[in-house]
Parts: structure tokens; sequence; C-alpha cells
């Protein structure tokens, strides 16, 4: 990356708990980057709408992934830290964008094909095929050259890199083009099915959520799918990667010297792992407990006003080179 200052954003929906997938392959960079950089990092709510959700219980969720996002290590005097829907020049930059994006782009989104598949029989919402185009805006609207995502977001920053191309061809070079940014682990795989990405819809076994108490994680590791000692197979492959992360580099060298060689234990690979684990996040267990929602509501308000004053300036000279002001 250059020296220069980069603008970096990004975002996470609102829908529950964070598991290591999310924070290997996104958070972990938010925390990294903000040290170097004007740095964005909002609670994707308007994104969150588009699958079946309890009103009664957004809210909390919203307030709990900030929660998740300062206990991690997010400080709001090195980055802005808000919430998607506080700030609403995100949804009408959306609108005017979605003029220059052909339809066919949205079609042929995997994200969309793959939900739109799932939910066939049931609801497949015009928030779905728009997701893209929304998410557009929220980079574009700070005209955000780097965005921190794992692997399944690719896609989707190409899209906004697409939109900001369209977006230049049409009235003059205005957004920079955006590029997805990656950590070492861009795709942590599910602990049962390591084939795909772990993720909360498939369901809590699948996934060790960073405030998991340490014996579950023992319990869901202890259940993970692996192999008979050579490492070779996804699952194998996907605890090696996370030990790699969370263990000692001495301990890691011998795991994986031992998976070489095809006498590896899993059971003891597991058990380190768990207790590694479990350590990593046991300050940010203590953090978040001590926050209150009180905190984060100011946190937040600071925030949507610190990026609604940069969103504002971006609207507004889009608002004149299409000529509607
Ligand atoms: P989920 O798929 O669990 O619902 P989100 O869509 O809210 O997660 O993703 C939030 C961020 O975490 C995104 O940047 C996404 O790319 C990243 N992410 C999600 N799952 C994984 C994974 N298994 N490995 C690496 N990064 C992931
Ligand atoms: N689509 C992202 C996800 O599912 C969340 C998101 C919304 C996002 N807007 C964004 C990520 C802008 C990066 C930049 O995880």
């Amino acid at each position: 990356m250059s020296k220069e200052k980069e603008i970096i954003l990004s975002g996470i929906r609102p829908t529950g708990k964070l598991h290591i997938g999310n924070y290997l392959g996104s958070l972990k960079n938010f925390i990294a980057l903000q040290n170097q950089h004007e740095c964005y990092f909002f609670i994707a709510d308007l994104h969150s709408l588009n699958e079946p959700f309890d009103p009664k219980t957004k809210y909390e969720q919203i307030i709990d992934l900030a929660k998740d996002y300062l206990a991690c290590g997010l400080d709001p005097k090195k980055c802005t830290i808000f919430v998607q829907s506080h700030v609403p020049e995100h949804s009408e930059l959306a609108i005017i964008l979605s003029n220059t994006i052909p339809v066919s782009f949205l079609f042929r989104m995997t994200q969309f094909k793959e939900k739109s598949d799932d939910r066939a029989e049931k609801n497949v919402n015009a928030g779905l095929l728009y997701y893209p185009v929304l998410m557009a805006a929220d980079i574009l609207a700070y005209k955000a050259n780097l965005i921190p995502v794992g692997q399944d977001q690719t896609q989707h920053v190409e899209l906004a890199r697409d939109a900001a191309g369209f977006f230049n061809n049409k009235y003059g070079q205005f957004f920079p083009e955006p590029k997805p940014l990656y950590t070492e682990v861009p795709k942590v795989m599910s602990l049962l099915l390591p084939d795909k990405k772990m993720s909360k819809s498939l369901g809590d076994s699948h996934c060790i959520y960073i405030d998991d108490e340490p014996e579950i994680i023992q319990k869901k590791l202890a259940k993970a799918v692996t192999d008979t000692g050579d490492g070779k197979s996804l699952g194998a492959k996907n605890l090696l990667d996370l030990a790699k992360i969370f263990c000692q580099p001495k301990i890691y060298s011998k795991l994986s010297s031992d998976s070489q060689k095809g006498s590896l234990k899993y059971s003891e690979l597991k058990q380190q792992l768990a207790l590694d684990i479990t350590n990593y996040f046991s300050e940010f267990r203590q953090k978040k407990k001590k926050i209150s929602t009180n905190d984060v509501e100011k946190i937040l308000a600071t925030g949507a006003k610190k990026a609604s004053t940069v969103a504002q300036k971006t609207l507004t000279e889009v608002q004149k080179k299409i000529g509607i002001r």
C-alpha cells in the first residue's frame, strides 16, 4: 500500500453476533488501518433489511455491533464510526447512481443469484437486487479508494468501481475507483462444511463467535471436520490457517510441520486453538461488558455528524454535475 493517506471505508451488517470470519476478514483490518488513514466504519443497517428480521431487536443489533467495533479496538478519535441510515445522503446518492448502472450488472451478482435461489419460494425483494447500488453509494459518498472486506464482497466492490467509471464517463472525472483490501485470511471456512465460508446463515455450530465463552469454543472445535492427519483436506487447512493467526509462531511451526509429515494429532491442534482463540478475545469480552449503550449512542451521533459533512459535500457536487442543482 502507498504511504499516502488513503480514504478507507467499510461496513458490516447488524444481523447478530460477529464470528471469527468477520473479524479476520474485515474488522481486524479496520483496527490496523485507523492509525494511518482517513477511515469511515459504519453499521450497514439499511443493508440488513432485505432478509427477514424482527423490528423489536434491530436497534439492539445495531448498538451491539457498535460495541463490538469499540471493544475490538476501533477508536472514535482515530476514525469515524456511524450508522448508515443516520446519514441519508447514502440513500440519495444510491438513487442517482442507479441511473448509470445497467440492471444486467445487478442480476449477475453471485450474492443475488445465491440468495434469490434460496428464497425463490419466499420473498425476493428489490432490496436484494439493489444491494450493490447502495453499497456503491456508501463507498463513493466518501470518495473512498480502499475497501477492507472479506473475499465474498469482491464482486460488490467491483460494481462500485464500475459505478464510479460509468459516472465519470458520463459527467467527467469525479470519483476515484475503489479497490478491495484483504487481510491474510480473506475467507474463513465453516467448521462443519469447510467448502463453504463461515457464515451466520449456516447456523451457530458452523461459526466461532468472537464473544463465545471458552467452553463453547472448545465444543465447537471438537466437532470441526478434519481428515486423517495429512493436513490436505479443506477442514484441516482451515484450522491450520486459524492456528497461524491465533497461536504463537513456534507452536504454529510445530503444528504445520507435523501436518506435512502426516503426524498431526487433530485433538491437540483443536485444544491448542481453543485455548488461543479464547485468550485472544478475552480482553474483548471484558471490554464489551463495560461499554454502555449511552456512550455508544453519543459516539454514533458524533460520527454521523462528521460523516454527513463529507457525504453532503459529495452529494451537492454530484447534484450540480448532473444538473439538478
Ligand atoms: P455473514 O456472511 O456472516 O452474514 P457479513 O455479510 O455481515 O457476514 O460480513 C461482514 C464482513 O465480514 C464482510 O467484509 C465480509 O466480507 C466479511 N466476512 C464474512 N464472512 C467471512 C468469512 N467467512 N471469512 C472472511 N471474511 C468474512
Ligand atoms: N455488503 C457488505 C457485507 O455484506 C456490507 C457493506 C455495506 C459494505 N456497504 C458497504 C462493505 C460498503 C464495504 C463497503 O458484508
